[in-house]
């Protein structure tokens, strides 16, 4: 079966919190260890750019966010981990998608909305202040899901428009250039709950009450200390509905020590020791974590290195399957004229031919050769013909799409725009 592909990103304007780890971070890095998805994780800088013009920040927030994903355990190696900003085929669909996006649709995105209402509200010009870059915000986020066919967008549900936009634009691609695009699906996490701040409401930099992730273990302990609670004496029981302090608590702990804390409220513990409990749980689960992003924090250079190699794992889906997008929307090599309508009816006589042999060292090969006979793509070898046999069938559904998975496996002897052309070929004639 193929893998679900999950993607996510995350933008860059701020630091992590707590809030960030328990609703994002931790469920993300635990979602990719799973066998039967493919992540795609990146740094949504480009988003950045809509909400700061601070390049100090953008820059600062971009390192601690991939440092803060590397600490608490993502791994490159096993997710498709980048920079958005790396990735100049996101922003050329970007222009795609906007060209057959309505305006309409984006006047009713929620962001844009409330800028509007409160314009309104304030009596002046209902686009004061707007820039172009927070009305065309959905249509960004689409180019980072689409590009890459994610099936499933996890999301906090303040995100669930951009998904639904998303897919909006991509069966309006599909119905006007062909099917190119897989619908995406939101993905909430029904279980994770919002994570309440110093002051009891929702944990957000935009309230001033977060509680940075990766902050020294002292500084942790007298944040701690100063989370809002009621005037209880120590020895009145407590209630634990509408504490801050629980939930937080609750966020961390096993339910079974869930259980004793809530025995203790009842029983009157002091706020000051109960804070002290929340204060050893949560380091507990941060100290490994911390010391690792200390040790990345100090050295820029390993994780733009990290950063590049998992932009160029990134790029090699991205840009054959942009040579394909450009194909679809008539951005073509204007040789390609003849073939290019061979595409929309294709003729028998004009298909690759997929060959399969066997080498003398008894390894299984395949070549792709075009209608002519000129050899397009050789793969490596493979142990069994089945192995072969299984890549073969993925280049004939996939396409170019399957190219970039295949990755080094295959060994491209023409112009990848060729390629392209034969693949579509074979695909429209088994249609
Ligand atoms: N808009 C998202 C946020 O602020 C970040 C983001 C940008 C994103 N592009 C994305 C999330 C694509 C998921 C998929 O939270």
């Amino acid at each position: 079966m193929k893998p679900v592909r999950v993607l996510t990103g995350i933008t860059t304007s701020g630091t992590p919190h707590l809030g960030n780890y328990v609703g994002a971070i931790r469920p993300t890095v635990r979602a990719s260890r799973l066998a039967d998805v493919e992540s795609f994780y990146f740094l949504a800088d480009y988003h950045a750019l809509i909400k700061t013009g601070d390049p100090a920040r953008v820059q600062r927030s971009t390192l601690e966010i991939a440092a803060t994903w590397l600490a608490c355990g993502l791994d490159p190696e096993k997710v498709t981990f980048y920079r958005q900003s790396d990735i100049p085929e996101i922003p050329e669909l970007m222009w795609m998608l906007t060209c057959i996006t309505g305006k309409g649709l984006l006047n009713r995105a929620h962001a844009y909305k409330a800028a509007v209402d409160k314009n309104a509200a304030a009596g002046v010009d209902a686009d004061d202040g707007v820039t172009a870059g927070l009305f065309m915000y959905p249509v960004l986020m689409a180019a980072d899901i689409l590009m890459f066919n994610a099936h499933q967008v996890p999301v906090g549900r303040d995100q669930i428009q951009h998904i639904e936009m998303a897919r909006d634009m991509a069966s309006s691609f599909n119905h006007l250039y062909g099917e190119h695009f897989t619908l995406p699906e939101a993905a909430i996490e029904e279980h994770v709950a919002t994570l309440p701040g110093l002051d009891g409401r929702k944990m957000s930099k935009s309230y001033d009450n977060t509680i940075p992730l990766f902050v020294p273990r002292e500084q942790l302990r007298k944040l701690i200390m100063g989370i809002v609670t009621d005037s209880r004496a120590p020895g009145e029981p407590k209630t634990t509905e509408g504490s801050a302090l629980f939930q937080l608590y609750q966020a961390f702990a096993s339910t079974e020590e869930t259980q004793a804390l809530a025995k203790a409220y009842a029983e009157g513990i002091a706020w000051g020791d109960a804070k002290q409990m929340l204060f050893e749980r949560l380091d507990r689960e941060i100290a490994p974590m911390r010391e690792v992003y200390d040790q990345l924090m100090k050295d820029p250079g390993h994780i733009e290195k990290t950063l590049k190699a998992g932009a160029e794992k990134a790029r090699a889906i991205a840009t054959p399957f942009t040579t394909r997008l450009r194909h679809a929307v008539g951005l073509r090599p204007l040789n390609l004229g003849a073939e290019a309508k061979a595409v929309v009816k294709p003729q028998k006589s004009a298909l690759p031919s997929f060959k399969q042999y066997r080498e003398a060292d008894g390894q299984f090969h395949f070549k792709v050769l075009d209608a002519k006979g000129k050899l397009l793509v050789q793969s490596q070898g493979y142990a069994a013909p089945r192995e072969a046999a299984r890549d073969i069938a993925r280049l004939q559904n996939e396409g170019l799409t399957a190219v970039a998975s295949l990755g080094r496996q295959l060994e491209l002897h023409a112009d990848i725009d060729e390629l392209g052309v034969a693949l579509d070929a074979w695909r429209q004639f088994q249609q």
